[in-house]
């Protein structure tokens, strides 16, 4: 299927970099386990070094750029930074994002129970992407105007603005402070406010989200974006000037990709796109639906009220009630259905299930009915049977391990798991205290990157005696192997690590140097430097390259920019008293004028060419308010005759109003014309 084999395609792409990063940082440490903390982290430098920018920013059309200049080659040591820091950070988050989403893509970490985090995931990348277009907005440099009118021109496509927002982008004059501090307040306060909640909304349901990252990586986060800041500090381009259309910009990719979409497309189409693949995403858990396993079951016989469950579940499908059974315990579990991902994780945790357990119908407190705990005891028993030899193995994989089934020999037993932590610590004591089999190998998701989130986290701590249930302390940890799988194309590495751990176990104890039990893995400076720096060049490199041009070289470009109301299309009828009588006394206007007026008529041409000619409607309800046109026009540089007509009075033949006039227009200039109302005549500046 396709969705199948896009989604190997993705986990194929994640598995070199996952396994060269484990190797520069251990898998506990590995940055691809944090791509929605390092998001989070990268966020709060952005808040931080923002507020420092707030301070110095002047919310006006003259001073905002002025500000941002003098923060950047004034203050280059501290405020300049601080703006590097801003933008950067913003980048860097965009590009964790990207990955966290495809993250959860490829390891289908989305479907079933997961899908709240991943619908609440949109509106997200809604509030992040206008966070940093209102950024750029603000500092008033040609990228700036060249945001303002594509937003403008998305914004207008909606039915929200009368008059066209982009008109306001034409003409020094036509800009307010106003919108300035509409704009700031809506990226300083407005947009991160939604932001922090949605967040929260995020991943509140989920027990024990890694908000923060580990210290270590913020750290290197940190230190990569402030070296990244001082080696290659933002620039701005060159302050704004309507009259001007830079030919080349540099545009931030990560933000802005679909702007240049606008060259080629009406804002209506980039809308019915953004807004369709947005619901795509959304319904994307349910393309097909998912068969649920069955979730687990509370045998209230069984449970004592011990919460290990509730703390244990990485997705808060259980909790505690009070009591409903008449037993001296005061709580007992209950299992939210619709939050279950059937891992198991919580059966690992109850410590009522022991497979020493003398009862033949071994039954938990909680309990997955399509691999219960008894079954898991009775699968031991039978794929032990006929090991042979003084080094039997038992392997026991979780779901994420690379096909397992090979390791199956004379020496070595495979149980599968659904997830590691579903694996109670009771059962390697009972394995090797029944001998079963002369050592254990558990051996979880790659890298310890657990399908089920905790699973590998909590599958240690209780190994290492560290959470409840512990292993026993008479359980030899020599015998005792965590491995946690290399990927999928790495099964001979899995292979070699098993046979080099059997090779322990027939070897005189003093002569054992090497436990698989987790070691604290030390980080590799070379390689932490490596990939930060590469990580620094991958949020800059898109915000540089490819440059993008809004104007086919030597081209100019004409706006036509105005708002003028046709006349109306009956004139005021004056009442007479016998028509005022039969209104009633408050209703009594002399004279009754109806509202509608007639659309304008536009033509446009240029050396004789007609390039726009148009019947624009009025606006409001009753057809009663203006005309407005707004419509830009590319064509080459040079010497050009304009000449442009109106009619407002609904006639068939002939303008009203007319203009004409010579422009010589350079390169990536700006003229624009407009309709000046009260002298009724056209304006080309
Ligand atoms: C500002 C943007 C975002 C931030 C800061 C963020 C952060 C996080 C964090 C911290 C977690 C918890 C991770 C854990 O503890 O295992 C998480 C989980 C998740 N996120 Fe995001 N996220 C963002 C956007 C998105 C988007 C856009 C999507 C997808 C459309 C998404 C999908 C998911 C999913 C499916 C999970 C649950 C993973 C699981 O249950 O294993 N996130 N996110
Ligand atoms: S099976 Fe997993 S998701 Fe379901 S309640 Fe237990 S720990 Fe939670
Ligand atoms: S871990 Fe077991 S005994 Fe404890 S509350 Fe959960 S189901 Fe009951």
């Amino acid at each position: 299927m396709l969705l199948k084999a896009i989604q190997k395609a993705g986990r194929t792409a994640f598995e070199l970099p996952q396994k060269l990063l484990s190797y520069a940082f251990g898998n506990s440490l590995n940055p691809l386990g944090y791509l929605g903390s390092l998001t989070i982290f990268f966020l709060w430098i952005v808040l931080i070094s923002g507020i420092w920018i707030t301070i110095f920013f002047h919310t006006s059309v003259v001073g905002a750029f002025e500000s941002v200049e003098y923060m950047t080659v004034d203050q280059w040591y501290l405020g300049g930074v601080m703006r590097s820091l801003h933008r950067y950070a913003s980048d860097a988050a965009i590009v964790t994002l990207v990955l966290h989403i495809l993250k959860e893509f490829s390891f289908e970490r989305y479907r079933s129970a997961r899908w709240f985090s991943w619908v609440t995931g949109v509106p997200l990348l809604w509030l992040i992407i206008p966070l940093g277009i209102t950024g750029y907005w603000l500092v008033w440099d040609q990228l700036a105007l060249y945001v303002a009118l594509t937003s403008s021109e998305m914004l207008d496509a909606l039915p929200i603005f009368t008059d066209p927002m982009a008109r306001n982008f034409l003409t020094v004059d036509s800009l307010s402070d106003r919108f300035f501090t509409l704009l700031a307040f809506t990226h300083i306060v407005g947009l991160p406010i939604f932001l922090v909640f949605a967040i929260w909304i995020h991943v509140f349901r989920i027990n024990r989200p890694k908000v923060n990252p580990p210290r270590k990586l913020m750290v290197g986060a940190l230190l990569a974006m402030l070296v990244l800041s001082i080696v290659y500090p933002a620039l701005s381009q060159g302050k704004a000037d309507p009259s001007l259309v830079p030919q080349s910009l540099a545009l931030d990719w990560y933000y802005l990709l679909v702007y240049p979409l606008l060259n080629y497309w009406p804002p209506a189409t980039v809308w019915v796109l953004l807004i369709g693949f947005s619901l795509l995403i959304c319904i994307a858990p349910w393309l097909p639906p998912a068969r649920k396993p069955a979730v687990v079951e509370v045998d209230l016989e069984n449970c004592n009220g011990c919460e290990r469950c509730v703390e244990d579940c990485p997705f808060g499908a259980v909790e505690m009630a009070p009591r409903s059974d008449g037993t001296k315990y005061a709580s007992e579990a209950v299992v939210i259905a619709d939050l279950c991902l059937s891992c198991g994780i919580c059966v690992g945790a109850c410590p009522t299930a022991t497979p020493f357990r003398k009862r033949a119908a071994l039954s938990p407190g909680i309990d997955l009915p399509d691999q219960s705990i008894a079954t898991v005891r009775e699968m031991v028993t039978a794929a032990t049977l006929n090991l042979e030899g003084n080094r039997r193995l038992l392997v026991f994989a979780c779901e994420g391990s690379h096909a397992p089934e090979k390791f199956i020999d004379a020496e070595t037993a495979v149980v599968s798991l659904t997830c590691m932590a579903q694996l109670p610590p009771a059962f390697v004591d009972w394995v090797l205290s029944r001998d079963h089999a002369d050592g254990v190998v558990l051996q979880g998701c790659p890298h310890g990157d657990c399908q089920y989130r905790l699973g590998a986290k909590w599958t240690e701590q209780r190994m290492s005696r560290e959470r409840d249930p512990q292993l026993r302390k008479r359980v030899d940890t020599e015998k005792l192997a965590l491995l946690w799988t290399e990927p999928w194309s790495d099964f001979p590495a899995t292979g070699k690590a098993i046979a080099a751990f059997r090779d322990t176990l027939a070897a005189p104890a003093e002569k054992v140097s090497t436990r698989l039990t987790p070691r604290k893995h030390r980080l590799r400076p070379l390689g932490v430097a490596l990939a930060w720096s590469l990580f620094a060049v991958s949020s800059v490199l898109f915000t540089v390259w490819p440059r993008f041009s809004q104007l086919t070289e030597g081209n100019a470009i004409i706006s036509l920019s105005f708002s003028h109301a046709g006349q109306r299309r009956q004139a005021c009828h004056k009442l007479s008293q016998e028509e005022l009588n039969k209104l009633a006394p408050n209703m009594r206007n002399p004279f009754d004028c109806p509202r509608e007026r007639y659309p304008i008529h536009v033509s446009f041409s240029v050396d004789g060419q007609v390039l726009y000619n148009e019947n624009v409607l009025p606006s409001g309800l009753w057809d009663d308010g203006e005309s407005t046109v707004y419509h830009r026009i590319e064509l080459p540089a040079g010497s050009h005759k304009l000449s442009i007509g109106m009619s407002d009075s609904g006639r068939q033949q002939g303008f009203d109003f007319s203009g004409q006039t010579e422009l010589t227009l350079a390169a990536g200039q700006q003229a624009v014309v407009e309709f000046d109302n009260l002298q009724k005549t056209f304006i080309f500046r």
